[in-house]
Protein backbone atom coordinates (compact mmCIF):
# COMPACT_ATOMS: atom_id res chain seq x y z
CA UNK A 1 0.00 0.00 0.00
CA UNK A 2 1.39 3.41 -0.67
CA UNK A 3 -0.04 6.54 0.93
CA UNK A 4 -0.37 10.12 -0.47
CA UNK A 5 0.00 12.94 2.14
CA UNK A 6 -0.47 16.59 2.17
CA UNK A 7 -0.92 19.55 4.44
CA UNK A 8 -1.19 23.34 4.26
CA UNK A 9 0.57 25.21 6.91
CA UNK A 10 -1.54 24.56 9.46
CA UNK A 11 -1.23 20.52 9.12
CA UNK A 12 2.74 20.76 8.51
CA UNK A 13 3.95 19.60 12.20
CA UNK A 14 1.64 17.26 12.72
CA UNK A 15 2.56 15.70 8.93
CA UNK A 16 6.39 15.77 9.52
CA UNK A 17 4.90 13.71 13.16
CA UNK A 18 2.83 11.52 11.08
CA UNK A 19 5.20 10.85 7.90
CA UNK A 20 7.42 9.25 11.32
CA UNK A 21 5.00 6.77 12.18
CA UNK A 22 4.54 5.69 8.32
CA UNK A 23 8.38 4.98 8.33
CA UNK A 24 7.89 3.04 11.21
CA UNK A 25 4.79 0.83 10.17
CA UNK A 26 7.38 0.52 7.12
CA UNK A 27 4.54 2.02 4.50
CA UNK A 28 5.45 3.52 1.46
CA UNK A 29 4.15 7.41 1.41
CA UNK A 30 4.73 10.09 -0.87
CA UNK A 31 4.82 13.76 0.57
CA UNK A 32 2.79 16.88 -1.92
CA UNK A 33 3.94 19.43 0.50
CA UNK A 34 3.26 22.08 1.73
CA UNK A 35 7.01 21.59 3.53
CA UNK A 36 7.33 25.52 4.35
CA UNK A 37 5.77 27.44 7.78
CA UNK A 38 4.64 30.02 5.03
CA UNK A 39 1.06 30.43 4.89
CA UNK A 40 -0.68 28.74 1.81
CA UNK A 41 -4.43 27.42 0.30
CA UNK A 42 -5.02 24.22 1.47
CA UNK A 43 -6.95 23.38 -1.62
CA UNK A 44 -3.70 23.57 -3.63
CA UNK A 45 -2.60 20.68 -1.84
CA UNK A 46 -5.65 18.78 -0.83
CA UNK A 47 -6.24 18.54 -4.52
CA UNK A 48 -3.16 17.22 -5.30
CA UNK A 49 -3.69 14.33 -2.55
CA UNK A 50 -7.04 13.90 -3.34
CA UNK A 51 -7.13 13.38 -7.28
CA UNK A 52 -4.56 10.64 -6.99
CA UNK A 53 -6.85 8.80 -4.92
CA UNK A 54 -9.96 9.87 -6.98
CA UNK A 55 -7.82 8.28 -10.02
CA UNK A 56 -6.85 5.46 -8.47
CA UNK A 57 -3.60 6.13 -8.66
CA UNK A 58 -2.72 5.74 -4.99
CA UNK A 59 -4.82 3.57 -2.55
CA UNK A 60 -5.03 5.96 0.46
CA UNK A 61 -4.36 9.42 1.51
CA UNK A 62 -3.35 11.53 4.45
CA UNK A 63 -4.41 15.20 4.57
CA UNK A 64 -4.13 17.81 7.13
CA UNK A 65 -5.10 21.43 7.58
CA UNK A 66 -5.61 23.34 11.05
CA UNK A 67 -8.73 21.84 11.63
CA UNK A 68 -9.47 19.27 8.85
CA UNK A 69 -12.39 21.21 7.92
CA UNK A 70 -11.34 22.59 4.94
CA UNK A 71 -8.97 19.68 3.43
CA UNK A 72 -12.34 17.23 4.02
CA UNK A 73 -14.63 20.07 1.83
CA UNK A 74 -12.16 19.85 -0.62
CA UNK A 75 -11.26 16.52 -0.52
CA UNK A 76 -15.24 14.95 -0.64
CA UNK A 77 -15.58 17.32 -3.82
CA UNK A 78 -13.43 14.29 -5.86
CA UNK A 79 -15.25 11.44 -7.19
CA UNK A 80 -14.29 8.59 -5.79
CA UNK A 81 -12.86 9.72 -2.67
CA UNK A 82 -14.22 9.07 0.59
CA UNK A 83 -12.49 11.35 3.43
CA UNK A 84 -13.00 11.16 6.97
CA UNK A 85 -12.37 13.77 9.20
CA UNK A 86 -11.00 11.91 12.65
CA UNK A 87 -10.25 13.65 16.08
CA UNK A 88 -10.41 9.66 18.07
CA UNK A 89 -9.42 6.78 16.77
CA UNK A 90 -13.20 5.32 17.08
CA UNK A 91 -14.20 7.38 14.69
CA UNK A 92 -11.20 6.31 12.37
CA UNK A 93 -11.71 2.81 12.66
CA UNK A 94 -15.65 2.97 12.01
CA UNK A 95 -14.94 5.12 9.13
CA UNK A 96 -12.80 1.84 7.63
CA UNK A 97 -15.52 -0.84 8.82
CA UNK A 98 -18.57 1.54 7.91
CA UNK A 99 -17.13 3.84 5.15
CA UNK A 100 -14.44 2.31 3.64
CA UNK A 101 -12.74 6.02 4.24
CA UNK A 102 -10.07 5.97 1.80
CA UNK A 103 -8.68 9.32 2.74
CA UNK A 104 -7.93 10.52 6.44
CA UNK A 105 -8.09 14.13 7.07
CA UNK A 106 -6.70 15.21 10.28
CA UNK A 107 -6.85 18.33 11.85
CA UNK A 108 -3.23 19.63 13.00
CA UNK A 109 -4.10 22.60 15.54
CA UNK A 110 -6.38 20.54 17.70
CA UNK A 111 -5.01 16.96 18.55
CA UNK A 112 -1.64 16.38 19.62
CA UNK A 113 1.04 14.03 17.55
CA UNK A 114 0.58 10.84 19.99
CA UNK A 115 -3.17 11.23 19.11
CA UNK A 116 -2.78 11.55 15.69
CA UNK A 117 -0.54 8.38 15.11
CA UNK A 118 -2.99 6.45 17.26
CA UNK A 119 -5.88 7.29 14.65
CA UNK A 120 -3.55 6.96 12.01
CA UNK A 121 -2.76 3.40 13.22
CA UNK A 122 -6.67 2.42 13.65
CA UNK A 123 -7.24 3.61 10.20
CA UNK A 124 -4.44 1.57 8.36
CA UNK A 125 -5.24 -1.63 9.79
CA UNK A 126 -8.50 -2.09 9.97
CA UNK A 127 -10.70 -3.18 6.74
CA UNK A 128 -13.85 -2.65 5.35
CA UNK A 129 -16.34 -4.91 6.72
CA UNK A 130 -18.67 -5.18 3.80
CA UNK A 131 -22.29 -6.52 3.77
CA UNK A 132 -24.83 -3.51 4.27
CA UNK A 133 -21.81 -1.02 4.05
CA UNK A 134 -21.52 -1.82 0.57
CA UNK A 135 -25.10 -1.14 -0.28
CA UNK A 136 -24.49 2.33 1.41
CA UNK A 137 -21.52 2.92 -0.63
CA UNK A 138 -23.29 1.73 -4.03
CA UNK A 139 -26.25 4.85 -2.76
CA UNK A 140 -23.50 6.71 -2.73
CA UNK A 141 -21.22 6.20 -5.86
CA UNK A 142 -25.03 6.25 -7.34
CA UNK A 143 -25.48 9.90 -5.90
CA UNK A 144 -21.97 11.12 -7.19
CA UNK A 145 -23.02 9.34 -10.75
CA UNK A 146 -26.47 11.51 -11.16
CA UNK A 147 -24.48 14.31 -9.85
CA UNK A 148 -21.73 14.36 -12.01
CA UNK A 149 -23.50 13.51 -15.53
C1 LIG B 1 -5.45 28.05 7.85
O1 LIG B 1 -5.32 29.16 8.67
C2 LIG B 1 -6.74 27.31 8.15
O2 LIG B 1 -7.83 28.07 7.73
C3 LIG B 1 -6.74 25.95 7.48
O3 LIG B 1 -5.64 25.24 7.90
C4 LIG B 1 -7.93 25.05 7.78
O4 LIG B 1 -8.16 24.92 9.14
C5 LIG B 1 -9.14 25.31 7.00
O5 LIG B 1 -10.17 24.63 7.13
Amino acid sequence: MKIAIGSDHAGLALKNEIITVLKELNITWEDFGTNSDESVDYPDFGEKVAGLVSDGKIEKGILICGTGIGMSIVANKFPNVRAALCCETYSAKMSRLHNDANLLVLPGRTIDGKTAAEIVKEWLRTPFEGGRHQRRLDKIKAIESRLCK
